[in-house]
């Protein structure tokens, strides 16, 4: 399946195909020097299937949200210009949200930018964050502070690599599916409300959650307005994250900071899909210390902040409030 994000001069195509990891050497073009980059949490072969190319090397970051830091940054702009990487080589992450952000960016600053492959290998990645040219490294303790649009030459998404993804990351990876769903496809919510996400559904899943968020992309590249219903569940999300140091990841952050945002009737509905799906569905650490960071957020203009929310299964609304009308809004339990 070959799905098209129609960006003009940036249009690429996404692969949803198990066993593409084999070809991306091939499509790429094995003249050209690729630089694969991974993490240690990554397993290795995925990497060696696809640096292939007489001209390639694998550059491992440490797993984790730690690599998306300056420092990080520059050893992979190093190791790209040790490798002697020109302007007509390649970056081709491989790896989740991480590897994706940080590869993209290293990219898109290389020599003023040069071509970028994602192949993502959590669901995730696969989902969400690898589609739409979104890249960043966090900086001075806030997420995504520095970062470009860079939109990747293709995408090859093998669902075969979900076999080792362990299941509390497949679950969280499954949360951002969810997001797009509620917000967008209420056919898509009741299918994952009947059958879950299991093995079997997982690429019609995939499938579906990237059509959803290419037509957001398409018409809102640079997140003007529309693409914010992405951010659906971020504003707590992220400040949870922020102060949770590791113990929750992305996709249970978001679990959590979409359940307020909904009407009672459509969170009582999303409540019983996070917890078929193993996700957290109440909070019980600091939630004054979760909203401390709420300033800093991209979401936020001033005092005020964008937020999200869902009244109806599919539909989402758009509106601004202030900060004090959000964090009192969290505090009382949600809409
Ligand atoms: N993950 C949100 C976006 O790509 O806009």
């Amino acid at each position: 399946m070959q799905i098209n994000v129609n960006l003009g001069e940036r249009s690429y195509g996404i692969t949803v195909e198990r066993g593409c990891l084999s070809s991306v050497a091939e499509y790429i073009g094995e003249q050209r020097r690729i630089f694969v980059l991974t993490d240690s949490g990554v397993p290795r072969e995925y990497a060696e299937t696809v640096a292939t190319a007489k001209h390639s090397m694998i550059y491992t970051v440490p797993e984790g949200e730690g690599a998306k830091s300056p420092e990080v940054l520059f050893q992979v702009l190093g190791a790209m210009l040790e490798f002697n990487m020109t302007r007509s080589d390649a970056v081709v992450a491989v790896g989740g949200g991480v590897v994706g952000d940080l590869g993209g960016f290293a990219a898109s600053v290389y020599m003023r930018g040069v071509d970028f492959y994602n192949v993502p290998t959590t669901l995730l990645s696969m989902v969400d964050s690898s589609v739409g040219g979104k890249t960043a490294i966090n900086f001075s303790g806030v997420k995504n502070t520095v970062g470009t649009f860079y939109q990747p030459k293709h995408v090859f998404i093998d669902a075969n690599t979900l076999k080792t993804l362990p299941d509390r990351h497949f679950s969280a990876g499954a949360c951002e599916a969810v997001k797009m769903a509620i917000c967008l496809d209420a056919e898509l919510f009741s299918k994952i409300e009947s059958a879950g996400i299991t093995e079997d559904n997982v690429e019609e899943i995939i499938t579906r959650a990237i059509e959803i968020k290419k037509n957001i992309v398409e018409r809102d590249e640079r997140e003007g307005g529309l693409r914010r219903v992405l951010n659906f569940g971020h504003t707590l999300g992220h400040g949870i994250e922020a102060i949770s140091h590791g113990e929750f990841y992305h996709g249970e952050c978001v679990a959590l900071g979409m359940i307020p945002m909904c009407a009672p009737y459509v969170r009582e509905r999303l409540i019983a899909v996070l917890r078929a799906l193993n996700l957290p569905t109440e909070y019980c650490g600091d939630i004054d210390a979760a909203l401390a960071p709420i300033e800093h957020d991209k979401k936020c203009e001033g005092d005020e902040v964008a937020i999200i929310k869902v009244e109806k299964v599919g539909k989402f609304t758009a509106e601004k409030i202030t900060t004090h009308e959000f964090k009192t809004l969290i505090k009382k339990g949600g809409l």
